[in-house]
């Protein structure tokens, strides 16, 4: 029987958001949105344990209540200097009483609007493949290519192109292979690409964008509001 676990990046500093603590403890309707990435996870009956990677200096995380959602919760406070590094990291803990071919599901902490629908779709759209993969939207703009001079210097096909995003769901022993390999990567895939491997697109909807800017907030807000029908 194959078990599954999360792993929440979330040892960022939010440095584009321009805010005074790390983006992930701005309040989002009503709670730290970190709260919202968690709570989705926690409500997927076939996730045994959420793990949060905290940075190993965090002073917010201890500001909040989270025991409602404490059961499957584990808090690692072992963030590193980049994304990779602290899932990295977290892996190093979890291969302590994980096996292998457990599967670890990597969302990142600013993804505050995914719902437990959409990584149990995930979940079961790959349970039984080969190598894993990721939730991804295919690209619906035309695509431009700046110049140094803030002007077009080409139209870039859009075809066969999407946008990653998380979860990405890859067995421990292979995500810890690939990372140690490839240590400079913005995401899993992108190290378990660099073995020679083929992760799985699964297609996802816009609304599991990656809270960035200032201006995400209020979109972000909207659509969780709407959906708690607040
Ligand atoms: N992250 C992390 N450890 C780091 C850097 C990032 O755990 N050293 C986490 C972030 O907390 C976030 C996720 O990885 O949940 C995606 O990263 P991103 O959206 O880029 O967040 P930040 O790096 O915090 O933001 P910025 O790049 O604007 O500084
Ligand atoms: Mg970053």
């Amino acid at each position: 029987m194959s078990r599954f676990f999360a792993i929440v990046p979330a040892a960022g500093s939010g440095s584009r958001m321009g805010a005074e603590r790390p983006k992930q403890y701005l309040e989002l309707a009503g709670r730290p949105m970190l709260w919202h990435a968690l709570a989705a996870l926690t409500r997927v009956s076939r996730i045994e344990r959420v793990c949060v990677v905290l940075s190993p200096e965090d002073e917010w995380w201890d500001e909040f209540d989270w025991l409602p959602l404490a059961e499957r919760l584990q808090v690692l406070r072992v963030g590193g200097p980049t994304r990779a590094g602290s899932v990295a990291n977290a892996l190093r803990v979890l291969a302590a009483d994980l096996t292998a071919e457990d599967w670890v599901l990597v969302h990142d902490a600013a993804r505050a609007c995914i719902t437990d629908a959409q990584v149990d779709g995930l979940i079961e759209a790959l349970a039984d493949d080969p190598v894993g993969g990721l939730l991804a939207q295919p690209v619906a703009d035309t695509l431009k290519r700046s110049g140094a001079d803030g002007r077009v210097a080409a139209t870039v096909s859009r075809e066969a192109m999407w946008q990653a995003q998380t979860p990405q769901m890859f067995r421990l022993g292979l995500l810890r292979q690939a990372l140690q390999a490839t240590p400079g990567v913005t995401d899993e895939a992108g190290a378990v690409e660099a073995l020679g491997l083929s992760p799985r697109l699964i297609a996802a909807d816009a609304t599991n964008f990656k809270l960035t800017y200032p201006q995400d907030l209020a979109l972000a807000e909207l659509i969780l509001r709407a959906r708690s029908g607040a």
